[in-house]
């Protein structure tokens, strides 16, 4: 379908992605979600899609494709499947750090086999107590001859139970505050690397989160994202920079997952004598969630394209795609429930998935607390261009 606000381009990276996920995706997303195992079936034919080329710069055996497109296929994917999405999408969070910030070496040693899809990757950032503060988190990672020496742990490491290679965060320099973390390159399996656990969780079950014990975990020079330590606190946060709008995206694939599976239902089900959707109290909740799912959409495609073009402006239009796409799919995905009433409580049902797998979206990739504590801190930086407006009202008595 023609979208004047899409490039050519834009377009067939999403009917790409939309074949995949009608002919193979859907038909198996809810057998996943029940056997919460990793769908060695799909990663096959995201594989063969050419899907894992989209965000791997074209000197590295990808097509450079951007971020846009990447959310574009993102989408299409948690639409659906929220899980299946986000396990694909967390191949480009665990690739970022080296795309930032990794040596020509690096980049040529890893980045051919994920762009093929053969290398799978996973982001080792958050600890036990280290969620939002992600600069205080614990593990070490010490010098040890020519090499390094890493103890410690990690949390919420989305695909680490099947990532080839793992992107690890460590304390370098205890000292320092914004040097004071490095970022890793672990090839996997890995002695000194054990998953111990594997979370069980309220959605996107399809993909494995696991907690990591790292346990004199030893590894070369030729591992140090971009070749020198303290760079790891920045690493991290451009990554979350580009990755955050894929996050949104998958949030708005759920959102408008579940808003198709609504609409239809309401044309057929039958109520008072005619099918629902002719209620306006229905028609409102559409109506609404129709809105919002798009108004969501354009602003993760604007903060796609601020990303895209090195804009100076990315870090907020991130976290304002993130956190708005975020909490649009969670009101979204709700009331999509509501309107299947009791059905829409039931698993033999579509809708309820769509929700848990919805919720998760507020939480990873930073909490939708540190997105507005993003935003507020790029709007306080940026209120110095309304200085001209200020011969228009009364300074405040006490401040004169
Ligand atoms: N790009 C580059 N550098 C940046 C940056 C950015 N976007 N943001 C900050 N920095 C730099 C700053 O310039 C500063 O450097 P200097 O000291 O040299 O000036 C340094 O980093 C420290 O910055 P702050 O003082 O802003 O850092 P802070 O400690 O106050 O933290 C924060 C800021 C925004 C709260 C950050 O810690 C954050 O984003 N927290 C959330 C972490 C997160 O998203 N975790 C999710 C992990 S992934 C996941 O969810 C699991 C999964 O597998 C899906």
């Amino acid at each position: 379908m023609h979208d004047p606000t899409l490039s050519m381009e834009n377009m067939e990276w999403r009917a790409r992605a939309r074949e995949v996920a009608d002919k193979y995706v859907r038909p198996v997303a809810w057998k996943y979600d029940r056997l919460q195992e990793y769908p060695w079936e799909i990663q096959k034919r995201l594989k063969e899609a050419g899907l894992f080329r989209v965000f791997v710069p074209k000197e590295y055996g990808g097509d450079g494709a951007g971020v846009l497109n990447l959310c574009l296929v993102v989408e299409e994917l948690a639409r659906a499947c929220g899980g299946i999405g986000v396990g694909f999408a967390v191949n480009a969070l665990g690739s970022f750090p080296l795309i930032v910030g990794g040596t020509e070496e690096q980049k040529q040693k890893f980045l051919p086999a994920v762009a093929s899809g053969d290398c799978l990757t996973a982001f080792g950032l958050s600890e036990k107590g280290a969620g939002s503060d992600a600069g205080g988190m614990k593990t070490r990672a010490e010098r040890d001859g020519d090499g390094w020496v890493l103890n410690g742990e990690k949390k919420w490491n989305t695909n680490g139970l099947v990532a080839n290679l793992n992107t690890i965060f460590a304390v370098t320099d205890p000292e320092s505050k914004s040097r004071r973390l490095s970022a890793f390159t672990v090839e996997c399996p890995h002695e000194g690397l054990r998953i111990a656990k594997i979370e069980d969780k309220m959605g996107i079950r399809a993909i494995p989160v696991v907690e990591l014990a790292l346990e004199n975990l030893r590894l070369s020079n030729d591992s140090l994202i971009g070749g020198k330590p303290g760079l790891g606190f920045a690493h991290a946060m451009s990554t979350l920079d580009k990755a955050r709008p894929g996050v949104a995206a998958q949030a708005i694939g759920c959102a408008q997952g579940a808003l198709d599976f609504a609409l239809l239902y309401c044309t057929k089900r039958v109520q008072f004598g005619e099918p629902i959707v002719s209620k306006q109290m229905v028609q409102q909740i559409l109506a609404d969630a129709a809105m919002q799912v798009e108004a969501a959409r354009q602003l993760v495609h604007a903060a796609a394209r601020h990303i895209d073009a090195g804009s100076p402006k990315a870090n907020k239009f991130a976290a304002m795609a993130k956190c708005f796409a975020t909490d649009t799919a969670m009101k979204v995905t709700t009331d999509c429930v509501q309107l299947f009433g009791g059905y829409g409580f039931m698993r033999d049902y579509p809708v309820e998935k769509f929700m848990r797998d919805a919720k998760i979206t507020q939480i990873y990739e930073g909490t939708n607390q540190v997105q507005r504590m993003v935003i507020a801190r790029n709007l306080i930086k940026e209120a110095h261009e309304l200085d001209h407006l200020e011969g228009y009202m009364p300074i405040p008595e006490a401040q004169r």
